[in-house]
Formats: C-alpha cells, sequence, structure tokens
C-alpha cells in the first residue's frame, strides 16, 4: 500500500543504545501561511467536503493528514494534493474504530511532531425512514456520526491541550430540527452540538477550541453513497443545482470558523431560516416541513 506509514519509533529499536541513536524522522512544515507550522486531521477526507478542507487548510500552510476507509480513493487524493504542493500524510482508519483513531493520531505526531487542528468530518448518512430502517443500519449512521466525531477527539486530546489546539464538528442544518428520512443521521449530529458545549465548559482555560459547523446543501461527488433502510448504499437525494453551494465554498467557511476559533458557524441564508425558524415558531417550521413532505416526497425519499 502507497498510504504513507507511520516512521519507524524509537521504542522499536532493539536495543537501549540504539534507541538512543536512532533518529526520529519528521517532515518539515510549510513556513508560508497563516496557518504554517500547525498541523491539521480532517477525519473522511478522501472524498468530497473532507478533501475541499483538507485542501483549504494546505493552501493556509497548515500540514494535512487525511484519512478514510478505502486506501486506493484515499492514496489517490493524497496524489492528488501532493501534486499541487500541499504538504500531506494519509492513514486508513475507521473512525468509529478508537484504536485505528489512535494510529490516526500516531501518524500526524509521526509524520510532523505535533497536532493542532481535528476536523471531525467523516460521516455516513441515510435515506431511510425509522419504521423501515433495521437496528443495525440506525447503529451504523449513529455510530459514524457519534463515535466517529467523539474516537478521533479521545485519541487527539492530549496532543491538542499542549498545543492549544482546535477541533471542528462537522455537522448539518438537519441538527437544527428534525428532517424526514434522516432519523439516525439527525440525532448524531445533534449530539455533537451538546458535546462540543460540554467540552467547552469541561475544558475551559485549556485554550482549546471546540466549535461546530452545520452545513446546508452542499455539491457532492458523483459517488457519493448513503444507507438506504437495509443497509445498501444509494445515491443522495436530487437537489436543485441553485439550492447548493460548491465544496468549495463550505471549505473556506470551515477554515475562516476554524481560524476564527468560532463557536457555531450556519452555512447558508436557509440554514439561518430553519435556525430562527424552529428556535422560535417550532410550530411553523413543522407546517413547512410537512408540507414539504406531501408536496416534494422525492427530496426525502
Ligand atoms: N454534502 C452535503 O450536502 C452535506 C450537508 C450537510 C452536512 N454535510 C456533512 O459534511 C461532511 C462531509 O460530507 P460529504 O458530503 O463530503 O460526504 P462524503 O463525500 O460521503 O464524505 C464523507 C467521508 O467520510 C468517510 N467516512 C465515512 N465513514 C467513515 C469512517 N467510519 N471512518 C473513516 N471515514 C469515514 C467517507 O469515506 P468512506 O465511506 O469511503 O470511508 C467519505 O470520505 C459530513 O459530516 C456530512 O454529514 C454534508
Amino acid at each position: 500500500m502507497v498510504v504513507t506509514q507511520v516512521p519507524e519509533r524509537i521504542t522499536a529499536a532493539s536495543t537501549a543504545a540504539e534507541a538512543v541513536a536512532a533518529p526520529i524522522v519528521r517532515r518539515p512544515l510549510p513556513t508560508v501561511g497563516p496557518l504554517a507550522g500547525r498541523v491539521a486531521i480532517v477525519t473522511g477526507s478522501e472524498s468530497g467536503i473532507g478533501r475541499e478542507t483538507a485542501r483549504a487548510l494546505c493552501a493556509a500552510g497548515a500540514a494535512v493528514v487525511l484519512n478514510g476507509r478505502r486506501a486506493d480513493r484515499l492514496e489517490a487524493t493524497r496524489q492528488q494534493l501532493e501534486a499541487a504542493g500541499a504538504t500531506v500524510a494519509a492513514r486508513v482508519a475507521d473512525v468509529t474504530d478508537y484504536d485505528a483513531c489512535e494510529a490516526l493520531v500516531e501518524t500526524a505526531i509521526g509524520e510532523f511532531g505535533r497536532l493542532d487542528i481535528l476536523v471531525a468530518n467523516a460521516s455516513i448518512s441515510q435515506r431511510a425512514y425509522f419504521l423501515d430502517m433495521s437496528p443495525d443500519v440506525f447503529r451504523q449512521v449513529l455510530d459514524s456520526n457519534v463515535y466517529g466525531a467523539v474516537f478521533p477527539l479521545k485519541a487527539a486530546l492530549p496532543h491538542l491541550l499542549e498545543s492549544q489546539g482546535s477541533v471542528t464538528f462537522i455537522s448539518s442544518i438537519s441538527a437544527l430540527n428534525g428532517m424526514p428520512s434522516g432519523s439516525a443521521y439527525c440525532a448524531g449530529k445533534a449530539a455533537l452540538t451538546n458535546l462540543a458545549h460540554t467540552l467547552r465548559l469541561e475544558l475551559d482555560g485549556t485554550g482549546v477550541h471546540f466549535g461546530v459547523v452545520h452545513i446546508g446543501f452542499t455539491e457532492n461527488d458523483e459517488d457519493k453513497r448513503v444507507l438506504d433502510a437495509a443497509g445498501q448504499p444509494v445515491p443522495i437525494a436530487y437537489r436543485k443545482p441553485r439550492w447548493q453551494k460548491t465544496q468549495t465554498e463550505v471549505a473556506a467557511i470551515i477554515l475562516r470558523h476554524i481560524r476564527k476559533r468560532r463557536q457555531r458557524t450556519v452555512i447558508s441564508a436557509l440554514g439561518w431560516l430553519i435556525a430562527i425558524v424552529h428556535g422560535n415558531f417550532p410550530r411553523l417550521g413543522d407546517w413547512v416541513v410537512l408540507t414539504s413532505m406531501r408536496r416534494l416526497r422525492n427530496f426525502y425519499e
């Protein structure tokens, strides 16, 4: 596999003398840009918004560890960014597996010597009504959105405390209200808001930033798939292109959110409308959703 591995550690040396002598090979960090000298992990960055966020972080001077579950696609993304001059490494890791998350963080430390920024972006979405969903599929979607953020954070936190770093949970405008056919996804994304708030309180004074970005409709990679009620991958429901932001636009907003260490960023006017209506006029919000369910059924199914 061509995907970058963690360099051999001193502890792997066979004798104490060798251990003292063995140099730790670390790659130099970029020196230009507002994030020069900083190291980021973006989970689920082999594709989509995660890939473009990694690209934006690199353009701002950060070194980035890319992640995903598919070695071929991850390696293709790594090569693409490296060819564009970015300083990147990659680690295949299922972020719902805690040991794999430790290996992911170890890649950042082994390759670059530090960790400053975690973007918890990896996620599986769904196109399935709760009544039809098998319990296993519900768990898979929920786990990818909750433990897929919790486990990388848990593994990264000691290093982020050291660097007074930044954590951004990538969420959705559907975490601001319920969305038919998205029960486990919405529940998982909503959990991240409370997690970020609690950690902000527990770790007050440590200098670590915890933020949430609520993303609205965004262009998707053509091969993006979500799970149906039986757990089969299916294309995402059709959205009119004029409703969608580009991945590059969204990545630029995520970058600004990280640099300004914002607690909450809601993307798009529609996102703010949803936040305001559901926060202040919940019955009106429900009426809008129920009406859209009757008139725009394809939107959900
Ligand atoms: N696109 C939108 O309209 C939209 C709207 C609101 C919010 N968002 C949020 O934006 C983020 C990115 O979405 P996207 O549209 O770019 O979707 P995407 O292209 O499907 O990206 C998700 C990435 O996460 C990876 N992933 C999933 N489960 C993983 C796991 N357990 N371990 C490691 N990697 C995993 C996927 O790769 P593999 O499955 O191959 O591992 C994929 O690379 C997500 O958090 C999503 O909820 C997107």
